[in-house]
């Protein structure tokens, strides 16, 4: 789908997205980095469920929006791969908030 037009001398690192394990150009938008990997489904919509993956790549659709290292709500476009990081796809709304918190507003 993506090529890279300068691979060479490129430092890669590696990241995980669910099951699989990826290598990955160091220095991408984590979005460019799957997508160059091969990775097509990065969430579903809240409303319908249908698959979306990255349309912008600068901050402003939020369906690049994936898991990152357990924080939901992360647009992949906006943040740098780094070595070792845990992605997962994201359904739906991610609840924000912890359970107390929940309790304090529910008065
Ligand atoms: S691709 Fe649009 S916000 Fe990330």
């Amino acid at each position: 789908m993506f090529i890279s037009l300068n691979d060479d001398q490129v430092e890669m690192v590696t990241v995980f997205f669910e099951d699989r394990e990826l290598s990955v150009r160091k220095g991408l938008p984590i979005a460019a980095a799957l997508l160059e990997a091969g990775v097509a489904h990065f969430r579903n919509a809240p409303v319908t469920g249908a698959a979306r993956a990255p349309f912008c790549m600068m901050g402003i659709c939020f369906d690049c929006v994936l898991i990152i290292d357990g924080m939901p709500n992360q647009q992949s476009c906006m943040v740098e791969v780094r070595d070792g990081m845990r992605l997962a796809r994201q359904s739906g709304l991610a609840d924000v908030m912890s359970g107390s918190d929940k309790e304090q507003l529910s008065i």
